[in-house]
């Protein structure tokens, strides 16, 4: 679930989706966490809207649900045994809110009200894998597996506040693409190999690839390049003029073309995009904390963002921004539970 005041406070109605980034961000772990356990594990996002809030006694106004995760391969029950309404008592968190009405037109706008809906939009599940272009840059083999243990790695996880500007090597680089593209078990994708976004890279620092823009290919494991120099300016500003985008080694925007998107969910299909990003973007978190290194999510110039990658971007959305690269800080050195890195 999310609480819009959560987000809203600071970033007004442009929060709504930050819901979903962070909720993505959230997944990774918990996807990464099942998949190391060995238990099934399948996102859902086609659901009642109103009906799980009930479920979860949440005051709607202010606190939705978002996602709903399935863990291990029970049967499902002949019949949903009924379930008594909860009313938890809840402390405010702050003295006054802002209401910001946007955040919950659009949630409205993107509710599921009737079964029958969400039967339709289950049977939409995206479709038809992308064609690759012919000649891409090759990228190095990923390394199989990180350094660190899946707990220790999510322990230490944070975001970077601040970038050294220096690189990260071209394998470490292609290790965090190649692993948080392989794909997410939900209702929204037929399989792996099927996605709604686009990975579109500003490469700034990375021994043995040439700065530059590029269009990242899961597909193939490869590298489209659209244009090479030096970008770390308009990386920098293209993040909102934050500093992050301009000193960390690679800067990752999420793109989608909205439009097949829209077609095939309805207004559903916004939320979904956003949060396909915000997976992919917490997979990269935990590939470089895993690797050694750091990242960040950030948000950006929106139209700024499509113009610096068209034509090849052109008629599409930008969606969310993932960077990664070197802290300045060195690797994070927080003290690690013992309890909680061990079984
Ligand atoms: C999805 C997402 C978006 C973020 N956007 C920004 C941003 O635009 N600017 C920034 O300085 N930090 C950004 N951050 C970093 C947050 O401020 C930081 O994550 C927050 O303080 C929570 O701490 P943690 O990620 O270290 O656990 C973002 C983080 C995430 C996960």
């Amino acid at each position: 679930t999310a609480i819009y005041w959560r987000n809203t406070w600071k970033y007004q109605a442009r929060a709504y989706r930050h819901l979903f980034w962070d909720s993505g961000t959230m997944l990774a772990n918990l996807l990464a966490t099942a998949g190391a356990l060995g238990i099934p594990a399948r996102l859902v996002t086609f659901f009642l809207d109103a009906r799980v809030n009930r479920l979860l006694a949440l005051d709607s106004d202010k606190e939705v649900s978002l996602e709903l995760v399935s863990l291990g391969s029970a049967a499902p029950p002949a019949v949903a045994p009924a379930v008594e309404p909860i009313s938890p008592r809840s402390l405010p968190l702050s003295s006054t809110e802002v209401d910001y009405p946007l955040a919950g037109e659009i949630h409205a706008a993107s509710s599921l009200v009737e079964p029958d809906e969400v039967r339709a939009v289950r049977a939409s599940a995206m479709g038809a894998p992308r064609a690759v272009p012919g000649s891409l840059l090759s990228l190095p083999e990923p390394l199989p597996v990180s350094g660190k243990p899946l707990g220790e790695t999510i322990i230490r996880r944070g975001s970077t506040r601040q970038f050294s500007g220096q690189p990260i090597s071209a394998r470490a680089m292609a290790t965090a693409l190649f692993h948080a593209t392989r794909g997410i078990p939900a209702d929204f994708l037929q399989g792996p190999g099927h996605r709604l976004v686009d990975l579109y890279l500003i490469v700034n620092a990375v021994d043995g690839i040439e700065p530059g823009a590029y269009c990242y290919w899961p597909e193939a494991h490869g590298l489209e390049r659209l244009k090479g120099g030096d970008f770390r300016g308009q990386a920098g500003f293209l993040c909102l003029e934050q500093a992050l985008g301009s000193d960390a080694s690679v800067v990752i925007f999420f793109l989608a073309d909205l439009g097949p998107i829209l077609e095939r969910f309805g207004n559903r299909g916004y939320r979904l995009a956003n949060l396909e990003a915000g997976i992919i973007g917490g997979k990269c978190y935990l590939s470089a904390y895993g690797q050694g290194f750091g990242a960040s999510g950030l948000t950006f110039y929106d139209g700024d963002v499509v113009r610096f990658f068209s034509p090849h971007a052109e008629a599409k959305d930008a969606l969310f921004v993932t960077v990664l690269g070197r802290s300045v800080r060195g690797t994070p050195s927080i003290e690690v539970p013992l309890q909680l890195a061990k079984k």
